[in-house]
């Protein structure tokens, strides 16, 4: 979509980190704002940024799991009932749970599958029937490199993200096929950058709560990955830019870190090998 102008854009995951930089990435563009989130104080403060960047801003708020079909589409009926579209779907909300693959409970696959792969499977179900019915909009889904490459302690998250580039691929062919031309997409695959993902556990429902025990060793690995996280050199305000700018000019994969391709390139000759497991930590 060339001109955002006036448009809506429905963010999931509003309340923190990249969805509320899209959203001021959305307001300076001079979009509507429907957020979504667990999080209403999140959203709230995302509001607040929001009109500060843009007075006059017009935004529409829900609580939403996006793990509950249900509530997805009550997001998009509000998106319909307060602007009468929706044109820009940011399927970003995303949550994390290391260890080792074995020691993960029942639970911890339901969470993080819910939010991470429902979530995109819920937006999708939800809103490409308004866009094919506007005959126009954009769908970004934020992946990440772990869409792509593998690295130990991440299991349930790695598996998650490739179910949403895999979905992301699929969407453009689908759409083709029924013939949308002017609905777009957007596959978003960054590596570490500094949010507040390292705490995802803060908005766990209760319900989910039981986890597999703290070990020593998953301690270790988790404060590399939370190091790793706020260390990250590309802000989430710039990552959110990039991807704006791909909605702008219609382009489908986004990789604001250039490292992940050339680990991607080096997947595939492991794979042209046969003989071993790519290793992401040491790239070959
Ligand atoms: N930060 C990174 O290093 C990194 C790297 C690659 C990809 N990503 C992806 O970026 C996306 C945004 O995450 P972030 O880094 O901004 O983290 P964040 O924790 O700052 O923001 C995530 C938001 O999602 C919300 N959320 C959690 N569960 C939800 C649910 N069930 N329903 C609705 N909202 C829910 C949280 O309340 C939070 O506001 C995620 O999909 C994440 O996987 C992040």
């Amino acid at each position: 979509m060339k001109e955002l102008s006036g448009k809506v854009a429905v963010i999931t995951g509003g309340g923190s980190g990249l969805g509320r930089e899209f959203a001021l990435c959305c307001a300076r563009r001079g979009m509507k704002l429907v957020l979504a989130d667990v999080d209403e104080q999140g959203m709230a403060e995302t509001v607040r940024l929001a009109e500060q960047a843009q007075p006059g801003i017009e935004t529409a708020t829900l609580r939403v799991d996006v793990s509950k079909l249900e509530q997805v589409e009550a997001l998009a009926g509000l998106a319909k009932e307060r602007f009468g579209a929706a044109h820009v779907i940011f399927n970003n909300a995303g949550v994390s749970c290391g260890g080792p693959l074995w020691e993960h409970t029942a639970a911890d696959w339901q969470w993080v599958l819910g939010v991470n792969l429902y979530g995109v499977a819920w937006g999708i179900k939800a809103f490409v029937p308004m866009l094919l019915e506007q005959g126009e909009g954009h769908i970004v889904n934020t992946a990440s490199a772990a869409g792509w490459v593998n690295a130990p302690g991440g299991g349930i998250y790695n598996a998650s993200k490739h179910a949403v580039v895999a979905l992301s691929e699929t969407l453009v062919f689908d759409l083709k096929d029924a013939g949308a031309d002017n609905i777009g997409v957007t596959v978003l695959s960054p590596a570490y950058f500094p949010t507040a993902i390292v705490d995802a556990a803060r908005n766990r429902p209760a319900e989910l709560a039981e986890t597999a025990p703290m070990t020593e060793a998953r301690r270790q690995r988790e404060e590399r990955i939370r190091y790793a996280v706020q260390h990250g050199r590309i802000p989430a305000a710039d990552i959110a830019e990039m991807t704006l700018q791909a909605v702008e000019r219609d382009q489908f994969y986004v990789f604001p870190h250039k490292k992940i391709k050339a680990l991607i390139r080096a997947r595939a000759e492991a794979a042209e090998r046969e003989t071993a497991a790519f290793d992401t930590l040491a790239g070959r």
